[in-house]
C-alpha cells in the first residue's frame, strides 16, 4: 500500500537526496523548499517508519497544474508509486478546480514520457534546447527529432485536460 502525506520542512533533505540519487539534474535543496508555499500541492511516498521515499511538488495557478519535479527511489521504482501520486495530483488539481495539466520532461528521458504517456499525457510542445545536458549519455539518451545544441537539451511540454 503507497501512504501519501503531505510534504514538510523537515522532508526537504530527504527528498534532495531521494532527487540525487535518481536524477541526473537534481533540483538545488532550496527549490525544494517552494513545494511548502501555499499555491503548491507537494507530496511525499513514506514507509513504515514515516520517511519519504519518493515525491511529487506540483504548481496550483488558477486552471492549471503543473507538475514541477517527481521521483522514486529506485528500490521503489516500477511498482506503481509515480502513477500513484500523479493520479493524487490529478485529483487535487480537479478540487482546485484546475482542468489542464502541463509538464516538462527532458527529451532523453523515456522512462519519465513513458510514465506520462500513460497517464494520457500528450507532447504539446517542445522548448528547443531548454535544459542544460545531462553529464554522460546513458542508454535512454536522445535518439529521435531534431538534434539538441552542443550541451543543451529540448524540453518536451506534455498536458491533459482534467474535465
Ligand atoms: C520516472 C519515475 C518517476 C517513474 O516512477 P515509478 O514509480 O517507477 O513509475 P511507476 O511504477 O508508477 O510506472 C508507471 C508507468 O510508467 C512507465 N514507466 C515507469 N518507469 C519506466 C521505465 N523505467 N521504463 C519504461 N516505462 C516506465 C510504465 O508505463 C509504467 O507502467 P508499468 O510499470 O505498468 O509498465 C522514476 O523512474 C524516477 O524517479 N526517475 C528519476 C526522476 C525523473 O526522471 N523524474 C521525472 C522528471 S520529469
Amino acid at each position: 500500500m503507497i501512504h501519501l502525506r503531505p510534504l514538510r520542512e523537515d522532508d526537504l533533505t530527504l527528498c534532495h537526496d531521494i532527487d540525487r540519487r535518481v536524477s541526473n539534474h537534481p533540483w538545488p535543496l532550496d527549490i525544494f523548499r517552494r513545494g511548502l508555499q501555499k499555491n503548491h500541492w507537494a507530496r511525499v511516498a513514506v514507509d513504515e517508519a514515516d520517511r519519504p521515499y519518493a515525491f511529487c511538488i506540483c504548481l496550483l495557478v488558477a486552471d492549471e497544474l503543473s507538475v514541477l519535479n517527481i521521483a522514486v527511489d529506485q528500490s521503489r521504482q516500477r511498482q506503481g508509486v509515480a502513477r500513484h501520486m500523479i493520479t493524487a495530483a490529478l485529483e487535487a488539481g480537479r478540487a482546485h478546480g484546475a482542468d489542464q495539466a502541463f509538464l516538462e520532461v527532458r527529451q532523453s528521458n523515456l522512462p519519465a514520457q513513458a510514465l506520462y504517456a500513460s497517464m494520457d499525457f500528450n507532447v504539446a510542445g517542445v522548448r528547443e534546447n531548454y535544459y542544460p545536458a545531462r553529464a554522460a549519455c546513458r542508454s535512454d539518451s536522445i535518439t529521435e527529432g531534431s538534434p539538441p545544441m552542443r550541451g543543451r537539451e529540448h524540453a518536451l511540454i506534455m498536458a491533459r485536460t482534467l474535465l
